[in-house]
This record gives C-alpha cells, sequence and structure tokens, in this order.
C-alpha cells in the first residue's frame, strides 16, 4: 500500500486485492479490487475515512506506521460492509482515542457486524460538521446505495468527495488515478450493474445532490480515484437514466440444440430488422457481470430454456432469480423455449420476474426440435421487439 497525496494533506490508502475472484460469493471479479482508505490531516486533527477489508487490515495498519501517525481522532464510516469496515476493531484498538463517526443506522450496523462498543461513536446527521483544523469533513445521508446506512463525506476545502461504495469500481491497479479510458469505464459500469442498478431511482437522487456540491474529486473505496468527476458522473447519469438502447439481451440454455437452433435463428432476424446490438449470452458459461453490465441499457431481453419438468431449466431459473434482483429498466421479455410433454415456462419466467414493469411479449413455445412454422415464430418475436423499439423511438 503506497499513500497517494490527492491534495494537499489527504492521502489515498488503497489495499488492493489483485487476486479476489468473487465477492459476497456470487460477483466475478476479472479484474480483483482493491478497498481505498483515505487519509485527511487537518491542522489540529487527523481524519482516516473508511477502512479496509480484514483481509488487508496489516497493509493499512503498516501504511499508518510508516506515515508516522501516532493519533487519529477521527475514523469515518460511510458504510458498515465488512469490505470496508471490516479493520475498523484493529484501527481502534491501535488509535484508542479515535472517534467512530457514522450515521445513527451504520452505528447500529457496525455493533451488530463487528460488536464496536457505543463509547467508540460520534454519531452525526446529514449536513453535520467536522472541523480537523483548516478542514472540515461533512456528512451527507445518502441511503440505499447499496445498504440503508450508506452516507458520503465532503471535505469542503479540498472539494473532494468520498462515497465509498458509490461510483466505485471493482478494479486492482497500481494506479490511484482513474485513466478515464475504455477500462476504466467498463469496470465502472460492470460494478453499477452488479451493485446500484437495483437502487436506480435512489442513485438518481443522490447524484443531483451531487451536482450541487463543487467537487473537484471523487474518491471512492473500491477502485481509481476521478480527477475529473464528469467522467463518472455523467457516466451514471447515462446508465440510471429512465433510456434505454436499442439492444436486446439474449440469454439461453439448451440441452439437445432445440432452443440453440430457435436462439440463433432469432439472433439473426433481429440483426436484419434492424436492432443494433444483440448481446448473446450462454447461461451455463456466461459471467453475470457481463450479462449485468448488458441489462444496464438493452430495451429487450430474450431468456431461452428448454422446459425442464415443465419449468425453466434451473441455470436459467437462477438467472431470472438475478435478474428479479437487479430490477433493469429493460422494457421488454421475450420467451423461446422447447418442451417435451408439457411446459408452465412462460408463467413460471413471469412470475420469476415479478419486480419488472415489462411486457412479456408472445412467447415461442416450441415441442421438440422447431419446425418452420416454430422458426417462423422465431422471426415474428423478433419483428414484435423491433415494433416495440420503434414505438419507444430507439431505432
Ligand atoms: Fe464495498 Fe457494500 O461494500
Amino acid at each position: 500500500m503506497h499513500p497517494v497525496e490527492i491534495k494537499p494533506g489527504v492521502y489515498y490508502l488503497g489495499a488492493q486485492h489483485w487476486d479476489r475472484r468473487l465477492f459476497d460469493e456470487l460477483i466475478p471479479l476479472p479484474d480483483g479490487t482493491s478497498y481505498n482508505s483515505y487519509l485527511v490531516l487537518g491542522e489540529r486533527k487527523t481524519a482516516l475515512i473508511d477502512s479496509v477489508h480484514p483481509d488487508k487490515e496489516d497493509e493499512l495498519i503498516s501504511a499508518l506506521e510508516e506515515m508516522k501517525i501516532e493519533r487519529i481522532d477521527y475514523l469515518v464510516s460511510n458504510h458498515a460492509e465488512q469490505d470496508h469496515s471490516g479493520a475498523i476493531p484493529a484501527i481502534l484498538d491501535k488509535y484508542p482515542e479515535a472517534k467512530l463517526v457514522t450515521n445513527e443506522k451504520c452505528k447500529e450496523f457496525l455493533e451488530v457486524h463487528l460488536g464496536v462498543k457505543d463509547s467508540s461513536f460520534l454519531t452525526i446527521s446529514d449536513g453535520e460538521e467536522l472541523s480537523v483544523g483548516g478542514k472540515t469533513l461533512q456528512f451527507i445521508i445518502a441511503p440505499w446505495v447499496h445498504w440503508p446506512e450508506t452516507m458520503f463525506t465532503y471535505l469542503k476545502e479540498d472539494k473532494v468527495l468520498f462515497t465509498c461504495d458509490f461510483l466505485g469500481s471493482h478494479l486492482a491497479s497500481t494506479k490511484a488515478i482513474s485513466n478515464e479510458d475504455g477500462r476504466t469505464y467498463l469496470a465502472a459500469k460492470r460494478y453499477y450493474a452488479e451493485i446500484m442498478m437495483p437502487f436506480r431511482e435512489h442513485v438518481k437522487r443522490h447524484l443531483k445532490r451531487i451536482r450541487e456540491l463543487d467537487v473537484e474529486v471523487i474518491a471512492p473505496s473500491h477502485g481509481p480515484i476521478y480527477m475529473n468527476p464528469e467522467f463518472i458522473l455523467s457516466a451514471y447519469e447515462d446508465w440510471s437514466s429512465d433510456d434505454v438502447k436499442n439492444q436486446v439481451t439474449v440469454a439461453f440454455v439448451s440441452m439437445y440444440g432445440s432452443t440453440r437452433k430457435a436462439i440463433e435463428v432469432l439472433v439473426d432476424a433481429l440483426l436484419s430488422e434492424g436492432i443494433e446490438e444483440v448481446h448473446l449470452f450462454n447461461l451455463t458459461e456466461g459471467d453475470l457481470g457481463e450479462m449485468a453490465m448488458s441489462l444496464v441499457d438493452s430495451a429487450t431481453l430474450v431468456i431461452g430454456t428448454p422446459a425442464f419438468l415443465v419449468g425453466p431449466h434451473p441455470v436459467a431459473a437462477y438467472f431470472l432469480s438475478l435478474v428479479n434482483s437487479l430490477r433493469p429498466k429493460t422494457r421488454f421479455v421475450g420467451v423461446i423455449s422447447s418442451f417435451g410433454w408439457g411446459s408452465r415456462v412462460f408463467d413460471e419466467v413471469r412470475s420469476s420476474l415479478r419486480n419488472l414493469r415489462v411486457e412479456f411479449l408472445d412467447p415461442v413455445l416450441m415441442r421438440g426440435f422447431p419446425r418452420e412454422e416454430d422458426l417462423s415464430s422465431v422471426r415474428s418475436l423478433a419483428r414484435k421487439i423491433y415494433e416495440r423499439h420503434k414505438e419507444l423511438g430507439i431505432v
């Protein structure tokens, strides 16, 4: 961990987790991740903003020792999830004079998850400020990105906004500052899709509030720092807007090739009709993060699944459950399914996606391997999707 001074007296302390490949035992991490803590040296006091994953607490403490930090007055916790809060007990052991600064809800979570005792806390409310001498920390309660207790800390004089998870990326890097290139854009989009997309309305609200602040630096607690806030703010405004693109996400599983055949015909037909982009995923091999990213923009999702004991194949059922949790802004859903003796696939897909406000298009349910009349129905589905996109004005 190499401290990087991002403003005079403000240091990035990022612990890189290069080889972590799964988050929450669910989310793929192709680029690893980082847990960023920030040190603010005021004229009179010192504040540490967020800690790190408990696996990395020794790195954080070593970095503080190397910087010869003998006293921490305020340890700010913007979010209670353990990848940022897990090292708090170790920091409090090392710096027992430190007050743990957070909101009432976050305090409750830190007590529950980490057993931090009540006397350690200094509880703040929205808009409250703390001075460390020449530098003022202002706290902005920003719930539901992505837990109910989340908040931001704004360093007023230096115009740095510490956003914790919000505007972050799972991206381990030797560079503290974002290159603002395609790789960092996609890492941020993947992170938005996996973590923030279910909270789109809250995201929009918090973006508006950030726009009202004078911010020169956005310093999240995962991934790189943005010295040009516009890069990440405008990307988030695009992703969280109500606008969808002339794009279709097609996710399928096929056991003996029947559903696959129909899906292949669908993809050709969609492109022939005038769909700009089709993102095709085989659910047995696909990267969930790539699929989630595709759903950030797609106007339509098509699920291809054989009937498996008359319901969707379990691999498809798993994907549907994730989509229902991620709540993308998708407007239309199509279903293509092959069955042997009976099917409840369409009804089960509809009930699996109950959180989505979508129009379900007429399904294509095929008995066995698709015949010409089935493929004709598939082409009709492609035409219907194009017509719906045209009605939305996105063609
Ligand atoms: Fe990075 Fe919600 O923790």
